[in-house]
């Protein structure tokens, strides 16, 4: 092999990587790759609804049920009793959320810590935990009726601390 070939091979190698390069840099100045500012369509049922008309006529003794039936697996609902998988709840509506002390929350909650559990937030994050809050430990899918998501919330808020 002369040096006259590894100089054309070399140069070979070098051109094609130019070349690849500027198609990238053209492309991507032609293409921008950035993410859509809407989603392009959205999942019925997992959008976030305003949930204040449905406090208006919720039903606290309705949401005590289905907190039962739902919730207190993980959760206790009695003041100061200790926290269950998940934190206890008595108190929650309009507390800053992650702020019981001594509960491992998980990163995803904690970096929530500025908020308050507003009657929207509890019925977004009760819509889907995992979209609310990515990569939380509240292993529940959600409850897609907001008529339920009001009641729960109308009897957390009759939780005292
Ligand atoms: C399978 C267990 C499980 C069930 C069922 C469950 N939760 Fe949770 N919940 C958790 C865990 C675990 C956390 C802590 C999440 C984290 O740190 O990411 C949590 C956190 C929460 C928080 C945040 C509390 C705080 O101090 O900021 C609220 C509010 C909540 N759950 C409400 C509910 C309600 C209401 C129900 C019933 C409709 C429910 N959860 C059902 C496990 C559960």
């Amino acid at each position: 092999m002369d040096s006259v070939f590894l100089n054309k091979a070399a140069a070979a190698v070098l051109l094609s990587i130019a070349t690849a390069w500027i198609c990238g840099a053209v492309g991507s100045t032609v293409v921008p790759i950035t993410a859509p500012a809407k989603p392009a369509f959205s999942v019925p049922g997992t959008e976030n609804v305003p949930i204040a008309p449905y406090m208006a006529h919720a039903d606290a003794d309705h949401g005590e049920e289905l907190a039962h039936q739902i919730c207190s697996s993980c959760h206790a609902l009695v003041s100061a009793a200790s926290d269950g998988v998940g934190p206890n709840l008595a108190g929650v509506a309009g507390r800053p959320r992650a702020s019981i002390t001594g509960y491992a929350y998980s990163s995803a909650l904690a970096g929530q810590k500025a908020h308050v559990w507003s009657d929207q937030a509890l019925s977004d994050w009760l819509t889907s935990p995992a979209r609310f809050a990515p990569g939380t430990r509240m292993s529940l899918v959600g409850i897609s009726s907001p008529a339920q998501r009001a009641d729960i919330i109308a009897y957390l808020h009759t939780l005292a601390e």
